[in-house]
């Protein structure tokens, strides 16, 4: 594995608006996308979002977004959820992406977000009688905890929304409410991340990640029945863990006592990536170090989201053009032989 990426990016690295945005199917000036004070979902919440990320891969000269197809179709099935009719699909959403990036241009690393409201200005609650815009926008991004050696969760004393009060299966902007509460208390209170419990006292989710911990020699993350949001990262761990790996990963509820007593605990999610956990409510979990399997599943991760694992390239879109045929190499990392090209 190439040992030479660096996860490290400055978060306070400044992160300008972006120039474009994508609105409806057309890529606009980024200021074109502005709404009324009355829009529906800004005072409902009535919308909801995605978030991906984008891997410059700097000896390929190409930037890779991460599984923006599987992306997508939880973006579609959180629509069906709030009764939008979007009138587009996962495959049309990836080309529109696709289609701002380029414009933009970035070469680096990036965050994309698309998001789907209704965008009526009218007041009224309600899900039906209102139309949907679908936009996204994309900005340069760094790490998104900022605590490489681990980070400190404080079990939280707000509980996570469940399935029949605003389902975590949906990426909805209100719920996110839900998480906010969480992740300031925990903030204001000295810790990196919060943990929320679900109303039956289950270790749930972070604010804006999955969860997994280590325990008797088994990975364990709570099942997608436990009011979690069925995260991207948390299935491509799964299978990196299992497939690459070795391991036994079982999908089973989690207590609070028990996350005190793992050896390891990681949060996954597109933002926060793989983000180990030292220290749960001042209890230090194993050692209090980064434990080896959060390790080396990191260091493993970062390569597969950048293109750099062959085995795993069919998850990275490449966003510029490709001039020639890529050969994987012997070692299962792709070769980088080739060039791109800006712009299509
Ligand atoms: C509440 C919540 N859980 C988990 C995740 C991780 O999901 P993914 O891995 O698809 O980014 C997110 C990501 O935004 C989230 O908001």
């Amino acid at each position: 594995m190439d040992k030479k990426v660096d996860w490290k990016v400055d978060r306070k690295a400044p992160s300008p608006l972006p120039r474009l945005a994508y609105l409806d199917g057309r890529v606009v000036p980024y200021r074109e996308a502005s709404f009324g004070l009355l829009t529906h979902a800004l005072n409902y919440g009535t919308g909801l979002f995605a978030g991906l990320r984008g891997y410059w891969n700097a000896e390929e000269d190409q930037l890779f977004v991460f599984r923006p197809e599987d992306h997508f179709r939880r973006f579609c099935e959180s629509a069906r959820l709030l009764r939008m009719e979007l009138g587009v699909t996962p495959a049309d959403l990836t080309a529109g992406l696709l289609e701002l990036l380029r414009a933009e241009g970035y070469r680096e690393n990036c965050y994309i977000r698309p998001l789907a409201f209704y965008g009526d200005e009218s007041i009224g609650v309600r899900l039906h009688g209102l139309t949907p815009v679908v936009g996204m926008a994309a900005v340069r991004f760094g790490s998104y905890l900022g605590k490489e050696d681990g980070v400190h969760v404080a079990v939280s004393s707000w509980t996570r929304v469940s399935d029949n009060v605003i389902p975590a299966r949906g990426k909805f902007a209100g719920s996110y409410v839900n998480s906010a509460l969480a992740k300031t208390d925990a903030v204001l209170a000295g810790f990196d991340e919060a943990l929320l419990l679900n109303d039956h006292g289950h270790v749930c989710e972070g604010s804006v990640e999955n969860v997994f911990m280590l325990r008797h020699g088994v990975v364990v993350t709570p099942p997608v029945t436990d009011d979690v949001l069925e995260g991207f990262t948390r299935a491509t761990v799964i299978q990196l863990l299992r497939e690459d790996m070795g391991h036994t990963v079982v999908e089973r509820s989690i207590d609070r006592t028990e996350l005190y007593l793992a050896d390891e605990v990681f949060l996954t999610g597109t933002g926060a990536e793989i983000s180990p956990v030292t220290r749960a409510d001042h209890r230090a979990i194993g050692d209090g170090r980064i434990g080896p399997i959060a390790a080396e599943l990191r260091a493993r991760y970062m390569e597969t989201v950048s293109g750099r694992v062959a085995r795993h390239r069919a998850w990275c879109r490449p966003v510029y053009a490709v001039t020639r045929e890529r050969e994987p190499m012997a070692s299962g990392v792709a070769a980088v032989s080739e060039r791109s090209v800006g712009s299509t």
